[in-house]
């Protein structure tokens, strides 16, 4: 649940307003809430208690080391995709008998560093890949778990750029390459092929993409038991939308388990945006008003090099203003950032009529994918990030300082 409310026409997240924050630390700047992130985490988590399962959050919505210490201290895994999140996992205190290394270009430092490190399963998207695996375990000397992430061909009714569970995408290995590939496992020596694992896209609101998916998922998985048995872990990805989602955590765990037997699968999920989007908010400040031939612009000191995703996937992320004085003035309003790009911009609205210049507005629910896309483009900084837990405002990541950002150009 949000912690942003209005009180007495001040926007407030958890017990600050927003202007008092900024009376302290510069704009732009993310802010996340402790206690949101741990509602989010421990919600989800109840719902499995009956279970033999891991929670892996997904490092790639947010990899901010005090967020994962706090998710570590839930008892949280990590689902990764390169050695540094790999290694943040680790330093922010899980362990790597709980982390899943998943992606579809790992490297050979990526793969040595997770077995070397005993990375409790590496999700392999290629034969190739896979052959590449159990070559460097035999080198190790160690066997390896590896989860087949298959790719079962499904719609994930979200947007075309999050979609990741058809044929058409990149991910993940066909239903048939992946039983050839269980007529091959004498070949992978060093390999323990113990999982099939499948994330079908991100930000999905309806059952019935993983309805499909658990589907084909399970004709699979009865066809591999009947000749090795071998299976044990079912590694159902991410994708659970925290928003406007027409089923409940109850009906999604309902209809896994009436697919998987749970007395004899253990489970992982990979959540990200479920756990961190709505903890987080980005604060930022109105430089500029103008109106262009009856249209308006309100230009924000946040760029989309701090949160790009209404550049990359058109995603709609609401703006409120740290003071309720808004009306709606019928104007064709867009909301801009600072950056030298068209697509720079973050909502569209008529609303807005009374903000001035040195306004603070916050973007709503970038707590995942916000921060950990963001980039130096323009040459500005990484902006600083707060967490707020109660009355206190921790610093959890400062901003980047020019020296920081040069020092490694010759
Ligand atoms: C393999 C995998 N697992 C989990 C996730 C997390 O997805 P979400 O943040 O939608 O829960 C992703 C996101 O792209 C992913 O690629």
């Amino acid at each position: 649940m949000s912690e942003l409310k209005y009180e007495n026409n001040i926007l407030r997240f958890g017990n600050i307003s927003i202007d008092e924050i900024s009376e302290k630390h510069q704009t732009p700047f993310y802010c996340y809430s402790k206690s949101v992130l741990t509602n989010n985490y421990n919600n989800f988590n109840n719902i499995f208690s009956d279970l033999d399962y891991k929670i892996c959050f997904s490092l790639k919505s947010n990899s901010n080391l005090s967020l994962l210490r706090i998710l570590a201290s839930l008892d949280a895994g990590a689902d990764v995709v390169s050695e540094w999140e790999f290694k943040k996992a680790i330093g922010a205190g899980i362990p790597p008998q709980k982390i899943v290394f998943s992606g579809i270009g790992k490297n050979e430092n990526e793969i040595k560093h997770a077995i070397a490190n005993d990375c409790f399963q590496i999700n392999v998207e290629s034969l190739a890949e896979l052959k590449k695996i159990n070559q460097i375990a035999e080198g190790i000397g160690k066997v390896q778990n590896i989860g087949i992430r298959i790719n079962p061909d499904v719609q994930s009714g979200t947007h075309e750029k999050i979609t990741t569970g058809s044929l058409e995408n990149k991910f993940g290995i066909s239903v048939n390459e992946t039983l050839e590939i269980f007529n091959k496992t004498k070949e992978f020596s060093s390999l323990s092929i113990t999982a099939i694992a499948f994330h079908i896209g991100s930000n999905i609101k309806d059952l019935s993409p993983f309805k499909n998916s658990f589907e084909v998922a399970k004709n699979l998985i009865d066809k591999i038991q009947l000749n090795y048995n071998s299976l044990k872990t079912i590694d159902v990805g991410g994708g659970i939308s925290p928003e406007e989602r027409n089923f409940s955590f109850k009906d999604y765990y309902d209809m896994l388990i009436s697919y998987f037997d749970k007395e004899r699968f253990n489970f992982i999920f990979e959540p990200g945006r479920l756990i961190a989007a709505d903890a987080g908010i980005l604060v930022s400040k109105v430089l500029y008003t103008k109106i262009s031939e009856g249209k308006k612009f309100i230009i924000i000191d946040a760029g989309m090099n701090d949160m790009m995703r209404p550049a990359l996937y058109d995603a709609q992320h609401e703006i409120l203003t740290s003071k309720l004085n808004d009306s709606d003035h019928n104007i064709e309003t867009e909301i801009v950032g600072p950056i030298c790009e068209s697509s720079d911009k973050f909502m569209r609205t008529t609303k807005f009529a009374n903000i001035q210049e040195g306004d603070n507005v916050v973007i709503k629910n970038v707590g995942a994918y916000g921060s950990t896309m963001s980039s130096n483009y323009n040459a500005r900084p990484f902006i600083e990030e707060l967490l707020i837990d109660k009355e206190e405002i921790q610093i959890i990541r400062k901003k980047q300082s020019f020296d920081d950002f040069i020092k490694n150009e010759l």
